[in-house]
């Protein structure tokens, strides 16, 4: 092994072109590959820009020749070379450095490698848990690189964006008070304060609305938060939130800002146009029409109420629910090839989701082919079929039940059918808003009513009345951003006057004396000057892993957590010495 001593890098290795033919270089990498063409020794080596072929020739340097001879994959080169011309025939189109190649003088060996547990390539046949095992190697791979590159290009432009919209980069405690966002806390002990504990951030929320009141007007950070949930692909216990609030500001502000924001970032990192305005749906139009409130818009197959037709038809399962304040709703697919048995796995698929059946009609050129065919009349059928939108060839999807299960059930098999029928989106990206939620839902576990944003929402101000005899019918002034059927952010107008708080709170069954423990400061707070204002988070993981095309965060995150929230590379968390614990007042009870 050698010293890397005065030698420095002149040019990087994905960037040599045959412009550079002539040139003298330093270069510095891994080896990706060595080839011995008995005499001639080729290398590929590489660094994060891309592969260049190093060829060491025993005719111009014997020397580097034989010290490469003991070289292996992933071992780290120094080379001093000429850039050249590739022979005749012999460039590599596949290799953006494929017309060229290095003629090496002189070569330092700076450090051996053990052989890799999985080849350093994009495409890997590594699972998971090796992968991040091993993450330093699996970063190793150019895919990983280009998708943390660009991670990277998207937070500096956030950046750059938003201060130059006034927007200051401020920071947030890590330990402090329990914020409320629905998840659970990470505790932290304070041995300062034995039997005490901070709580990690689940998201800034109290602090920046805490800035507005300081008359700080925009603040905005890329902030990591923590929630201890059950984890998914689009979730991780700390992930990275692009946070930001604004004073003197109502829903068109914070939204038409976002969206310039992210118009801007995907024409900066991808050169792709996102047309604005972004449409709008509102929360009870998306639950009737996609079955979900982060809807998939990119595709049609929208779901059509066809309670008014079924009521008076003669199948009975459609009469009753219709009879009973439920609804018949249903879907028109294109294409009648599902197999027998496709629809079969589609009606399990639907009551594992909670349907009681799942209804199909095949449209032929003889009409309906059906088990419930003879339970309507021609005149039934076409107004199904124009409620639908149907087309002869189409396949049609019926489920009778509350309108909650109907719009739930007929949402997955929508999703489900994407799948089954390869419908490819309108466009690459699709997004949408929703907006007026129901700014609380009934939780039939804890036995009252939970917010379904934060209880720092402010409601509408027309149903402000309803607040305290049917709070299930208020609706809030938050909003969600939705691409490709993934929430990518969320946020809302907040209240910012004591009473409206107090409201909200008792709404919400908070007894006084823990609004008085955990929100006191924030209640006087608000007493103390606090301005309108309002903000939204934006999910910086999810917003990049749709951005790569990654069907997973872990994609875009450099050292994730795996689903048991474990870290494989560290073997975090870890056991500590009972000393630690007694340090911190803590006993052990397992
Ligand atoms: P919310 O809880 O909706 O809002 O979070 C904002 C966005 O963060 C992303 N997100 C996650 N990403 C990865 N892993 C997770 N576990 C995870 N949880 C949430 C989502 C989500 O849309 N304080 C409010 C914002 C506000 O009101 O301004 C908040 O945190 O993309
Ligand atoms: P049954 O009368 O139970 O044999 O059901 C007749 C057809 O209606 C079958 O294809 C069932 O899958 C379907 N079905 C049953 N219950 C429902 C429901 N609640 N909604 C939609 N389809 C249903």
């Amino acid at each position: 092994m050698e010293p890397l001593g005065d030698w420095r890098r002149t040019h990087w290795l994905g960037e040599l072109r045959p412009h550079h033919v002539g040139e003298e270089t330093v270069l510095m990498g891994w080896v990706k590959s060595r080839r011995d063409h008995g005499g001639v020794v080729f290398c590929d080596l590489r660094d994060r820009t891309g592969v260049a072929q190093v060829v060491f020739d025993p005719a111009s340097s014997p020397e580097s020749h034989e010290k490469v001879k003991q070289v292996r994959t992933e071992w780290v080169l120094a080379v001093k070379g000429r850039v050249r011309r590739r022979g005749e025939g012999l460039e590599n189109p596949n290799l953006a450095t494929g017309e060229i190649e290095v003629l090496t003088h002189e070569v330092k060996v700076l450090n051996r490698s053990d052989t890799p547990p999985f080849p350093i390539e994009d495409e890997t046949e590594a699972s998971d848990q090796v992968r991040l095992t091993h993450r330093h190697l699996d970063l190793r791979r150019p895919k990983m690189y280009r998708n943390l590159y660009l991670r990277h290009r998207a937070a500096h432009f956030v950046r750059s964006f938003l201060a130059s919209e006034g927007f200051l980069d401020l920071e947030t405690p890590f330990l402090t008070l329990s914020t409320p966002e629905g998840a659970r806390d990470y505790l932290v002990p304070s041995r300062m304060n034995p039997g005490r504990f901070y709580a990690l951030p689940q998201s800034p929320q109290i602090f920046k609305q805490l800035f507005m009141i300081s008359g700080f007007e925009r603040y905005f950070q890329v902030v990591r938060c923590f929630r201890d949930e059950d984890l998914r692909a689009d979730r991780q216990p700390e992930f990275t939130q692009i946070d930001l609030e604004m004073s003197f500001a109502g829903e068109e502000d914070v939204m038409s800002l976002t969206e310039r924001l992210i118009a801007g970032l995907f024409q900066e990192v991808l050169g792709a146009k996102v047309d604005l305005p972004i449409p709008r749906l509102t929360f009870d139009h998306a639950m009737d029409t996609y079955g979900t409130d982060s809807p998939d818009v990119g595709f049609g197959l929208e779901i059509r109420d066809l309670t008014d037709i079924a009521a008076k038809t003669k199948l009975k399962v459609f009469s009753q629910a219709a009879g009973s304040g439920g609804r018949v709703k249903g879907i028109a697919a294109p294409g009648s090839d599902l197999t027998r048995s496709q629809l079969d796995g589609l009606v399990g698929f639907a009551q594992d989701e909670g349907a009681k059946g799942l209804a199909w009609v095949r449209l032929g050129p003889d009409g309906w082919k059906s088990p419930i065919a003879k339970f309507f009349s021609d005149e039934e059928k076409g107004a199904i079929e124009e409620a639908l939108n149907a087309n002869q060839g189409d396949t049609l999807f019926f489920v009778a039940d509350t309108r909650a299960t109907a719009n739930h059930v007929l949402g997955k098999v929508r999703l489900r059918l994407k799948e089954l029928l390869g419908i490819e989106p309108e466009a690459r990206f699709n997004f949408v808003w929703l907006h007026r939620f129901p700014l609380m839902e009934y939780d039939p576990d804890e036995k009252r009513f939970v917010a379904l944003h934060h209880p720092f929402t402010a409601p509408l101000e027309e149903d402000e009345e309803l607040l305290d005899d049917a709070p299930e019918r208020v609706r809030s002034r938050a909003y969600d951003l939705v691409l490709n059927g993934t929430e990518i952010g969320g946020g809302s107008i907040r209240i910012h006057r004591r009473e409206m708080q107090t409201r909200v709170f008792k709404a919400l069954g908070l007894p006084d004396e823990e609004v008085r423990e955990r929100f006191g400061f924030f209640l006087d707070a608000l007493d103390q000057g606090a301005p309108p204002h309002g903000g939204i988070a934006l999910g910086f993981d999810r917003l990049v892993a749709l951005m790569v095309g990654a069907d997973s965060i872990r994609e875009v995150i450099p050292f994730p957590k795996t689903q048991r929230a474990t870290c494989l590379l560290t073997g975090a968390p870890a056991e500590v010495d009972l000393e630690q614990l007694l340090e911190l007042g803590l006993k052990l009870d397992l």
